[in-house]
């Protein structure tokens, strides 16, 4: 895939997510096939009222090549500067903008999803972040419109492609379906028919079949996938595997994933504090575990880890246990 400039390997997309795809999973994702990481979105005011909290989430690994930073907001002024100070910050090759956050505190403001409800206001947005984005590759993510009285997706794409932006990412839902219904890929598809831009198609790739089914059926560029890498990172190998047509790697088994999650968690806190690192690496602990046995019991385990040394004590009772359970057998 070629976004501009820049050259992507692999048609791999890691969407990106707050709360879930900082530096450390980012990293994980990529070591199993992710070819392409973008950060959490950013708010672009945030990064012009200089709030402090902001900048790590813009933070990149060294060798994290090619990614994406993502900034949301609506005022064009402020973009522009946004992202100048992302580009500067982060040193990534991408910058990608959000048109598609549902969440009402972000969408009701007018940014994300919000700018799907005023297309001209969506360009200048563009046009503004194309300028501050120095040269570098300006893509947008969106979802298909408001509502399925608006869907907008098509029209907005091409405004955007003549505007410079050089890639569009697809979520086949509206806002107002919020992650319900299935994803509409066949607008993905028509997207792709009616631009000359990478599409990079993305909406309920949960396995590798999946990701290879949704290239196959919208002939997209690449495949972003945001939920089905809960607790499957290995996605990535699988996806590689199914497009290439060879044999699907199974999940790795339980011990395998929790070594995963350990080093997760040390990989997180190298970059934060680690009771944060611990407070947010939690819930991908528990996605690991996903058919562990007495998976109550280690999930209320999980939720009171706050340093490296529950980590360690939690992950050795789980295998304690695991290796006690091959011993009834
Ligand atoms: C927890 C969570 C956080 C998300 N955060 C972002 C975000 O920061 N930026 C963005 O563009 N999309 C975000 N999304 C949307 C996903 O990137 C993706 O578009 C959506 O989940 C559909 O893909 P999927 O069906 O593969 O999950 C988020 C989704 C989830 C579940």
């Amino acid at each position: 895939m070629q976004i501009g400039s820049v050259h992507i390997d692999s048609p791999l997309v890691l969407a990106p997510m707050a709360g879930v795809t900082d530096i450390a999973f980012r990293s994980i994702c990529r070591e199993l096939g992710a070819g392409y990481t973008i950060t959490e979105m950013v708010s672009a005011k945030a990064l012009c009222y200089q709030d402090k909290k902001s900048l790590p989430l813009l933070r990149l690994e060294e060798g994290e090549h090619p990614a994406g930073v993502q900034l949301f907001g609506s005022d064009p002024v402020c973009m522009q500067e946004a992202a100048e100070i992302a580009m500067k910050v982060s040193g990534a090759d991408i910058l990608d903008i959000n048109m598609g956050c549902p969440v009402p505190k972000v969408a009701n403001n007018g940014d994300g999803s919000g700018l799907l409800k005023d297309l001209d206001k969506a360009c200048r947005v563009a046009e503004a972040t194309i300028k501050g984005a120095g040269g570098k590759p300006v893509t947008v993510k969106m979802r298909l419109g408001w509502d399925k009285g608006n869907i907008v997706c098509l029209e907005l794409a091409r405004m955007l492609e003549s505007l410079g932006v050089a890639a569009i990412t697809l979520h086949g839902r509206t806002k107002v379906q919020m992650y319900s219904g299935t994803a509409n890929w066949d607008y993905i598809r028509e997207m792709k028919n009616a631009l000359s831009i990478p599409v990079i198609a993305n909406g309920d790739v949960f396995s590798g079949k999946d990701a290879a089914h949704i290239l196959k059926y919208t002939g997209a560029d690449g495949v972003m996938i945001a939920r089905g890498v809960f607790g499957n990172p290995w996605i990535f190998q699988q996806a590689k595997a199914a497009i290439a047509g060879e044999p699907i790697p199974p999940l790795p088994p339980l011990a395998d994933r929790c070594d995963v999650a350990v080093k997760q968690f040390e990989m997180a806190a190298q970059y934060k504090s680690e009771k944060i690192a611990c407070l947010e690496a939690r819930k991908h602990y528990a996605w690991y575990l996903k058919g562990v046995p007495h998976a109550n019991y280690w999930k209320s385990e999980i939720s009171r880890i706050t340093t490296l040394e529950d980590v360690y004590r939690v992950t050795a009772g789980i295998k304690r246990e695991l290796k006690d359970d091959d011993h009834d057998r």
